[in-house]
């Protein structure tokens, strides 16, 4: 009844209170998978840190990836608050039973991509995000809080790149036309699939969690980027991107959501490079991990002779 009431009330969830286990499981999916994303995202960016073509660039990057790993770090919390384990959590995402966004599947073939990345995921995760602030379950909107300050800084310093790029030499600005031109269509699909075929949107919605439709939030991420996109002198590739004054909205083209499909399948691009990746990496930590736990115990032992 506590949680009826708190819910009709608007207020927060907190760890302690009582709360359905159908809740409790559809927020760690969600924010394990939030959590996965945040790490895998470091790879497609990571890779150019060392060809970032300036120092400046260079510490902009560093400083954002790294970013990334600490928005992990802040779900990861989050989502042990729930009484989940993170060694747990890592080892579906190694095993493949739980997913990551599926954007960090795509290559990142050109300087530019980094831009693109930054401008568009970055900007589509912003818009994903600020609702999430509000989300029912407290440590969940209060990690969000301080992650979107950070997308923001993020999206900034894509838009700065390609701005940059398109105002530079005709190579630098199909480069960036180009980065662009592979990138629109995946950031649109971020939002997921549509209204009619999302299947835990409901459910989410009246728990709190979600606060807006697929659709809507796709919307709202057109009518902001489309005049960012004129801003920077780049064109959408989208034939049929126009304003509908009746509809005070952007109208778009299709999307082909069978190429979702494939990639959220395992079948993208670098599906199978970016696991590899992570596991290694996980496995490379794990003397970290061990000094860390000797190091605590150590400790804890001299708490408890003291
Ligand atoms: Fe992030
Ligand atoms: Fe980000």
């Amino acid at each position: 009844m506590f949680f009826e009431e708190l819910l009709a009330d608007d207020g927060r969830v907190e760890p302690r209170d009582e709360m359905p286990d159908a809740y409790r499981r559809l927020l760690v999916r969600q924010i394990a998978q939030h959590a996965h994303s945040e790490i895998i995202g470091m790879q497609p960016e990571g890779n150019w840190i060392s060809r970032a073509p300036s120092l400046r660039r260079k510490a902009i990057l560093m400083a954002k990836v790294q970013d990334e790993a600490g928005h992990g770090l802040y779900l990861y919390a989050a989502a042990e608050t729930l009484g989940v384990d993170r060694e747990d959590l890592l080892d579906q995402l190694h095993t493949g039973r739980q997913k990551y966004s599926s954007i960090f599947n795509y290559p990142t073939l050109t300087w530019a991509d980094v831009g693109a990345i930054g401008w568009l995921v970055d900007g589509a995760a912003i818009v994903n995000q600020v609702p999430l602030c509000r989300c029912s379950y407290g440590p969940y909107g209060r990690a969000m809080v301080r992650v979107c300050k950070e997308e923001s800084f993020h999206q900034r310093q894509g838009f700065e790149i390609l701005h940059t790029l398109s105002h530079g030499t005709p190579a630098q600005q199909a480069m960036a036309q180009d980065a662009v031109d592979r990138y629109w269509w995946p950031a649109l699909m971020m939002f997921g699939p549509p209204d009619a075929d999302s299947p835990h949107s409901a459910q989410s919605m009246a728990w709190g969690i979600k606060r807006f439709s697929n659709d809507e939030l796709r919307q709202r991420f057109i009518d902001m980027t489309v005049p960012q996109s004129e801003a920077l002198g780049l064109s959408l590739p989208d034939p049929d991107l126009r304003w509908n004054e009746e509809r005070g909205h952007y109208d778009s083209g299709a999307i082909d959501f069978t190429e979702l499909t494939e990639v959220v399948s395992g079948r993208g691009p670098c599906n199978a490079q970016r696991m590899a990746h992570r596991v290694k990496a996980h496995e490379d930590g794990a003397w970290v991990r061990e000094a860390a736990s000797a190091y605590a115990a150590k400790q804890a032992a001299r708490e408890g002779a003291a």
